[in-house]
Formats: C-alpha cells, sequence, structure tokens
C-alpha cells in the first residue's frame, strides 16, 4: 500500500507542536525525566496507555523524549509490579481525584489501579525504530525486567484461574471509562449505598464537569460509583487479593484481555531481542491462550469496540475476522461518517458525544488498523478517514461518529500521537 504523504505534511507539524507544547519536566524520586501530559485542559499527569501511545509517536523525532516517557511511567510501577494508570505530578492540582484521595502514597505517587498493557507493544516498537542504537540496547535491557514485573502482576492477579481473559477491579482500567459494556455490573453497585462523605466529596471536587462539557462527560451516576470504588479499595489498603475478591466491580473484559495478548506476542518479541534468561515461550502461551478466550467470547451481547477484540489481540481464524469486518463496515451499526464509533449506532445507548458511549476514539482507530493487515482495503479507508478527521478537525479527544465535530478536550496529546505514527508507518 502506497499512500502520498505530501497531503498531510502540515498537519504533521501541527501534531508535533501539541506534544511540543504538552512536553513536561517532571522530578520523580530524585530523577528528572521529559513526559507528555494527555491534555492541558484536564489530564495533567501521565496516564499510562497514552504514555506508551506517545512514545510510538516521538521515536520518530524525538527518541530521547521516547525512552524518557517510558522511563518516568515506570518510575510509577508498585512493588507488587502494577504499573499504574497515572503517575502524578507533584506541582498539579486541577485533576480529581487527587494523590490524597486514592491514598496510595505507600506504593508510589500514582492512582492504584492500572490500564490496558500498551506497554510492551510501545516498548519493542521504540527499541526497533530508535536510531541510536546503543542506547536502544541499554533501554532494553533496562525496562525489560520491569516490563516481565508488570506482566507477572497481571497475570498473578488478574488472572489467576488460567482463563486468558484478565479481570479489571474498575471501569477506568479498561481505557473505555463509561462504556455500556460496564452498565450491568455496575448497576449492581447500590447509590444509597454509597457513604455520604463519598458522594459530598464527589459534588465539591469533581472538576471534569466544570472545565469540560457536561453532557460529554461520564453520567453523575456512573462517577459516583468510580469514586466510591476507589474508596472503598483504600479501605481495604490498596491489598490486592482482597479486592479481586471481594470487589462489587471484578469483570473479565475481552478488550483489555485483546491488548493483553497483542502484548504478550511482543513481549515474547523482546525477551529474544534481548538473549533474557526468561522464557519467550511462556508469554506466547499466554498470548495463544488469550487468543483462544477471545474467539470464544466474542459474541458479546452490548455491540460495542469491545466486539473488534479477535482484530486487536490477533486472531488468525479468518472465519472470524470476516464476520467482524462484516460488522465492522456496515452503515448503520460501526461504519458511520466519520468511523468507528466506541458504540454501534443502532444501539439503544448510542450517545453521539457523550465519551465513550458513542463518538469515534482515534486509539481504536489505531489498533484497527494495525490488525487489520488480512483486510487491505478496510485498513486503507480506515486509515484515510482517521487522517481526514484529524486534519480537518483537529487534535481533539475524540469525536462525534456522524458529524465529526469534537466531543472532548482540545490539543490532545495521544490524537496527535496518533496522527504521526500513522503517518511515518503508512505514508510514504
Ligand atoms: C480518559 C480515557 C482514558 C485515557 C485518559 C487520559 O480517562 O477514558 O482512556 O487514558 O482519559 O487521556
Amino acid at each position: 500500500m502506497v499512500l502520498q504523504r505530501s497531503k498531510y505534511k502540515g498537519t504533521l507539524d501541527k501534531a508535533k507542536g501539541v506534544l511540543r507544547e504538552n512536553t513536561y519536566t517532571v522530578k520523580i524520586k530524585g530523577k528528572t525525566y521529559r513526559r507528555i501530559i494527555p491534555s492541558r485542559s484536564f489530564y495533567v499527569h501521565q496516564w499510562n496507555w497514552d504514555s506508551a501511545i506517545h512514545a510510538m509517536a516521538t521515536v520518530f523525532f524525538d527518541e530521547n523524549l521516547a525512552f524518557d516517557e517510558i522511563r518516568s511511567l515506570i518510575s510509577g510501577q508498585w512493588t507488587n509490579g502494577m504499573i499504574p494508570h497515572i503517575v502524578f505530578n507533584p506541582e498539579e492540582k486541577l485533576y480529581f481525584p487527587d494523590p490524597e484521595f486514592w491514598g496510595t502514597d505507600k506504593f508510589a505517587f500514582s492512582s492504584g489501579i492500572t490500564q490496558p498493557p500498551v506497554l510492551a507493544i510501545a516498548i519493542l516498537h521504540v527499541y526497533k525504530k530508535a536510531k541510536n542504537r546503543r542506547k536502544a540496547k541499554e533501554f532494553l535491557l533496562e525496562v525489560l525486567p520491569k516490563l516481565l514485573k508488570y506482566h507477572n502482576y497481571l497475570k498473578k492477579y488478574r488472572d489467576p484461574e488460567g482463563s486468558g481473559l484478565l479481570t479489571l477491579v474498575h471501569p477506568w482500567e479498561s481505557g473505555t471509562d463509561n462504556s455500556p459494556r460496564f452498565d450491568a455490573y455496575l448497576s449492581k453497585i447500590n447509590i444509597k449505598e454509597i457513604p455520604s462523605d463519598v458522594i459530598q466529596t464527589v459534588r465539591k471536587y469533581r472538576t471534569d464537569i466544570k472545565v469540560g462539557v457536561k453532557e460529554t462527560r461520564p453520567r453523575d451516576e456512573d462517577y459516583l460509583r468510580y469514586i466510591y470504588l476507589i474508596d472503598l479499595y483504600k479501605k481495604w489498603g490498596w491489598d490486592y487479593k482482597t479486592i479481586v475478591k471481594r470487589s462489587p466491580f471484578a469483570i473479565k473484559d475481552v478488550f483489555f484481555s485483546s491488548i493483553w495478548a497483542a502484548s504478550n506476542m511482543a513481549l515474547s518479541q523482546l525477551i529474544e531481542l534481548s538473549d533474557s534468561k526468561s522464557k519467550a515461550s511462556y508469554f506466547k502461551n499466554l498470548a495463544a491462550q488469550s487468543k483462544r478466550a477471545i474467539s470464544e467470547s466474542f459474541n458479546i451481547k452490548e455491540p460495542t469496540i469491545a466486539l473488534f477484540a479477535p482484530i486487536f489481540a490477533g486472531v488468525e481464524s479468518e472465519n472470524k475476522l470476516d464476520t467482524i469486518a462484516k460488522i465492522l463496515i456496515t452503515p448503520k451499526k460501526f461504519w458511520s461518517k466519520f468511523p468507528v464509533p466506541s458504540v454501534s449506532l443502532d444501539s439503544l445507548d448510542f450517545d453521539s458525544t457523550r465519551y465513550w458511549r458513542g463518538p469515534s476514539w482515534p486509539i481504536i482507530n489505531m489498533f484497527l488498523i494495525d490488525g487489520l493487515s488480512s483486510k487491505p482495503t478496510i485498513r486503507k479507508n480506515l486509515l484515510e478517514k482517521t487522517m481526514t478527521l484529524i486534519k480537518k478537525n483537529g487534535f481533539f479527544e475524540c469525536y462525534d461518529p456522524k458529524t465529526g465535530s469534537p466531543a472532548g478536550f482540545p490539543n490532545f496529546s495521544w490524537t496527535a500521537a496518533i496522527f504521526i505514527y500513522l503517518y511515518y508507518k503508512y505514508y510514504l
């Protein structure tokens, strides 16, 4: 597939500008790092899977920033191996829930949950693309033991039963916060049972609806439950054995598990590249187990982007891929004018502007594009639609899938990063 870079050159420069604007220098445990925040409007710390994506773009024009961003993320690792979903910046106060509310200070200056484990995919990409080979090798040898520890944490605490599907303990861990696929589980948490101090804290400190447009953000009843879960885990001392066993929200998620499958493949390659004593085959087997489990459980009732898990995971079955690809390109479902909506257009839960309940998100498009190697025409169409949407409408967090108009915060880093990544990967 040969696509011409020239028509996107102007936007490429703007994308790099967004990332430069959002680059901060932060001191953690006496060490200084350069890293990118998702958005100045609200997301002013470091987010786990956002950072992985940022590094996949910055390696093309500032590889030291890519190394640093990943090192900074890993600096937040807990002793149990978890790499948290947020690594805080001590200077920033805008975001709620703040470090004090999480009550995680004895583990790290971070949140207490994780996010889709894109990290191994990002490290493999950064390692391969970095021009300074000596630094790349040093980087790999430094981060690999920590990455192994993270994957061992996920296996031990999130899939001890060996199902191939990982347990999430908070909707935020999925990266797709208010997706309707969590509604039935969240509704089991009775709002009346949420302690009044938690409710008051949310009323007083919830900032996203003040700095952003309320109607595009998660609903009040969802947000109360998100914060309630954090409060509960804090009371349990962030003990993950207890959390996974007793949480009112502990669910297996195919979307998260599909990233886990792809990441285990990436990790096995990293092991082979580094001559590490760890067994690449162990992680290949984990990936195979997840792919099998995803194939068997993909027929979900709630039609969200989690339907495409076999594509993200790299499931090989042509039959399965044909079935899903058909759903993807059905205009009444996921092939809107500006795809890919996070929820099928014909779902009763579809809401074109409310965060993960309808809008199109570049991150999902990126995973789809990378995963659609056996469907080159769909891949090319989605790629062009994604690039032109960003070129015409700017670097927003997400977009209305019918009109293309922005549905989230502006100058958003991973949208800029994805534009850069796709540009260098697919255009000449
Ligand atoms: C929101 C998104 C999540 C992302 C974060 C920072 O919480 O749902 O996926 O990582 O914002 O951009």
